[in-house]
């Protein structure tokens, strides 16, 4: 027989559908289909990059996993164990090995907290160091974010946005974590520093083999640093491939709409400019069969009623699944 290492992360057909205040007569008013069934898989020391638009669910993907909030439906496997349903023993475990870093290091650090405590205070909550050698973990975990020793002392306020990353980074890594989930981490800081946070996270996961799962709104800042990626549009994953992949011959209409207000670094390339019609539709109702359709170039009557399942690409690359009812990708001309 043969047995299969599992992967460090599998996401199976999982949901959170936030029920919307019932009416004055008690009567359910619905729900928002935040997360609508997604599934992926993430391997130790892979990065899979998360992207869609302002709404489309990455966040309540991210803390669904967290269990942050339980999920409606699906299951979640950490080293082939469930994690979706731990009781709060076993939460304390799954959150030794998976961390977060938010967007806005500043409301998630403790502004009254030594840089020194903060990136302490997983250690010793885990009871996983104390005395000289916690003070010798601390210090290497500095170095490792490539924050000042001397900083320590100080507190979160001082520090300038990247930095305040930097510790939030050395906290989620303090642990021994396998895997990071990364908020927009980096969506808040000005270009050149979010090049430093994104190099540094990559130097990061080469050096200790750490797996992240990056959300983000911009799928400019992913291109440097993921293996694979996901995008993401009102609930759902519509096209997952590796970097190279997505970036240069995507299938799904919304991965192309999304790539082409991407810049590209070479000027004599154009990249022809898809412009969406209308708005996100909400995701209380989400639009009957394929959820793109209202806003679809290449929409088709069948795309009205039948919802496309991910699937692998006609003459695609290995891996590259899309939503979508087109076989080829009809030009944009
Ligand atoms: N606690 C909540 N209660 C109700 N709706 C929520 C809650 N959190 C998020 N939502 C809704 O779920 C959808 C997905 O949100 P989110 O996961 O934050 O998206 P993203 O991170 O991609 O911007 C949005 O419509 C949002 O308004
Ligand atoms: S299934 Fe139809 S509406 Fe949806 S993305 Fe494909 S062509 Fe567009
Ligand atoms: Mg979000």
């Amino acid at each position: 027989m043969i047995t299969r290492t599992p992967p460090l992360l599998e996401v199976n057909a999982l949901k959170k559908h936030y029920p919307l205040a019932s009416g004055l007569f008690g009567g359910k008013k619905g729900a928002v289909y935040a997360l609508d069934g997604v599934s992926f898989t993430l391997e130790k020391g892979e990065t899979l990059s998360v992207v869609g638009e302002s709404g489309c669910g990455k966040s309540t993907l991210g803390k669904t996993i967290l269990r942050l909030v339980d999920p409606t439906d699906g299951e979640v496997f950490l080293d082939g164990e469930r994690i979706d349903n731990l009781p709060a023993s076993g939460l304390r475990q799954m959150r030794r090995r998976v961390q977060v870093v938010f967007q806005d290091p500043f409301s998630s650090l403790n502004p009254r907290q030594r840089v020194r405590d903060i990136i302490a205070e997983p250690i010793t909550n885990f009871g996983l160091a104390s005395g000289s050698e916690l003070d010798d973990r601390v210090a290497a975990l500095m170095d490792k974010v490539r924050l000042p020793r001397d900083a320590m002392m100080r507190f979160p306020h001082e520090f300038s946005g990247g930095q305040r990353q930097r510790i939030g980074i050395a906290r989620a890594l303090a642990p021994g974590s396998d895997l990071i989930i990364c908020d927009e981490a980096v969506s808040a800081l000005d270009v050149s520093v979010k090049a430093q946070i994104v190099n540094l996270l990559s130097d990061l996961q080469d050096e200790l083999g750490l797996a992240l799962l990056f959300i983000s709104h911009d799928l400019a800042i992913v291109e440097h640093l993921t293996h694979r990626v996901a995008v993401m549009y009102l609930g759902k994953i519509v096209e997952i491939a590796d970097r190279r992949t997505l970036f240069g011959t995507p299938h799904h209409p919304y991965t192309r709409a999304l790539l082409s207000a991407v810049p590209v670094p070479d000027p004599t390339i154009k990249r022809q400019r898809v412009i969406l019609k209308g708005d996100v539709p909400s995701p209380i109702n989400p639009p009957s069969g394929c959820r793109f359709h209202t806003r679809c170039p290449f929409v088709m009557d069948r795309c009205r009623v039948e919802e496309p399942m991910l699937r692998s690409v006609p003459d695609g690359a290995a891996g590259q699944l899309s939503a979508c009812h087109l076989d080829g990708v009809p030009s944009l001309g």
